[in-house]
């Protein structure tokens, strides 16, 4: 005969317990969300209330995403709103697609698409907040969170802030998870802001914060200006570059604030002509050129310029990084008056880059010609000057004018290390500080080569 189990009167409390305190935590989130929903209806309808103003009552060519459906709760998802707001801006020359001010908008993944008419503006008061949940992502997506595509002669601004909420994706075991969980997903996490194939784009005075990844990202594109924005997240954040361009040319990056887990701008193959200056820079690893050449690609860098530089607490300050068995060149680049704050190592050409343990050493380099460092004054926490050029292609026209590098009170781990200088050719200009650095570039100009096919590519 069966016996019946009767549970003791200890389990049923146990799971009572336990039943009590799943429906309070989520009737906590349920209520946090219908606050939320309930403070942007007010908040809504004062607006409409307010009666007739500018705001309110736009012209034609404003198209204001609460006229699409956008509720701005920061909980329903707004991105339907944007997109068709987009749409129908598109198609209006000079129109603005507007995001108010004092409201958050959800937005899921989307393509904002061109080609548009001329002189569309893209103004974000309000804020932008990307799905906080990993798994809330569709895999399609991760890639990107707002991807401009085909995009021309468009101005982003305004006040507001584009928050990727990337916390969860920071954390290495949420991402592994996934990854498992889905196969044939490679390390990639979502870029913020990406523009791909687009061209005179300006983005101006908005705040870009927490991005899974790369914060704004350019390929394909050109005739790119950026001013007074700022990046910002946690020095711990795994891999979230501030700006991150790659086949792009024609760049000004100005009067900004960029301060993130990795790279604050990072300048990667096929771009030229790229002007960044006046920018404050860290936490993070510095400003970057590359890395370039892996897996034997070709990479072709030139005619670079960054200036006025403020870093404060990064890895490197100006560097340039190379895998090794690259091809092509990187040429014609300026780092001057770069003002350096506790920087593990200020001046850095590294062409031994390997990003694992795991990296055997291989034949051909990327070249790296005419580079000057002008101006960089300041302290380091644990080489002042570390260039580390290819062994079969020395590093030629290196000029270091004008360094002058303390070691910082805040003392790295392992104390301070001399300068160290391998395979590099250039003439220097006093002062240099410190004086082992006197003997860092060998014979000015003596060594005449002739480019090698492999870095005519270019
Ligand atoms: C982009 O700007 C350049 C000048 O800076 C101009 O020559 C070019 O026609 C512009 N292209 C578009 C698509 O607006
Ligand atoms: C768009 O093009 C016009 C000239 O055609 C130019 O004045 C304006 O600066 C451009 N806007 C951007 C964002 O490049
Ligand atoms: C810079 O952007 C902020 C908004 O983030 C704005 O208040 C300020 O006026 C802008 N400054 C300039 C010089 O445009
Ligand atoms: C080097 O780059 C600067 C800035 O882009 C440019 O003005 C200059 O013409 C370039 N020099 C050479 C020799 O190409």
């Amino acid at each position: 005969m069966k016996r019946a189990i009767k549970p003791s009167p200890p389990v049923i409390l146990f799971f009572l317990v336990i039943f009590l305190f799943t429906f309070s935590i989520i009737s906590v989130e349920s209520r946090k969300n219908q606050e939320r929903k309930s403070r942007a209806h007010k908040q809504r309808k004062q607006r409409n209330d307010n009666g007739p103003d500018s705001a309110n009552f736009p012209g034609p060519a404003i198209f204001d995403v609460f006229s699409f459906g956008a509720k701005g709760d920061g909980v329903s998802d707004d991105s339907k709103a944007l997109l068709a707001a987009w749409k129908a801006a598109c198609k209006i020359p000079g129109a603005t697609v507007k995001i108010p001010s004092g409201f958050e908008f959800l937005i899921k993944p989307i393509t904002l698409q061109g080609p548009c008419t001329p002189h569309l503006v893209l103004r974000i008061d309000g804020t932008l907040l990307a799905l906080p949940k990993v798994g809330s992502w569709p895999k399609s997506s991760w890639f990107q969170w707002i991807n401009f595509k085909w995009v021309q002669n468009l101005t982003i601004q305004g006040t507001g802030i584009v928050d990727g909420q990337g916390s969860n994706w920071w954390s290495s075991s949420q991402t592994d998870y996934i990854q498992k969980r889905s196969k044939h997903i490679p390390d990639v996490k979502p870029t913020a802001l990406r523009f791909y194939d687009s061209s005179n784009v300006t983005v101006r005075d908005i705040r870009i914060i927490n991005s899974p990844q790369c914060h704004l990202k350019f390929d394909n594109s050109g005739g790119v200006k950026i001013d007074n924005i700022t990046i910002s997240a946690p020095k711990n954040s795994p891999n979230t570059d501030g700006i991150h361009l790659q086949n792009t040319q024609d760049v000004e990056i100005q009067h900004s604030n960029i301060g993130c887990g990795d790279d604050c701008v990072s300048i990667q193959t096929g771009c030229s002509n790229i002007h960044v200056h006046h920018i404050n820079c860290g936490p993070g690893h510095g400003t970057s050129l590359g890395g370039l050449g892996k897996d034997k690609s070709v990479a072709c860098v030139s005619d670079i310029v960054v200036e006025n530089i403020f870093m404060q607490n990064t890895l490197s300050g100006v560097r340039i990084k190379t895998w090794q068995g690259g091809i092509g060149s990187v040429k014609n680049v300026t780092f001057s008056n770069i003002q350096v704050e506790d920087v593990k190592v200020p001046i850095m050409i590294d062409q031994y880059y390997c990003d694992n343990n795991f990296c055997k050493s291989q034949t051909g380099a990327v070249a790296i010609r005419g580079i000057k460092f002008d101006q960089i004054i300041g302290t380091y926490s644990v080489q002042p000057i570390h260039l580390a050029c290819s062994n079969e292609i020395p590093c030629t026209d290196v000029d270091l004018i004008n360094i002058q590098l303390k070691a910082s009170s805040s003392k790295g781990y392992g104390g301070f290390e001399q300068a160290l200088c391998f395979n590099s050719y250039g003439k220097s200009q006093a002062p240099l500080v410190p004086s082992s650095m006197d003997y860092c570039l060998r014979g000015g100009g003596s060594v005449k080569r002739t480019a090698s096919s492999h870095e005519n590519i270019c």
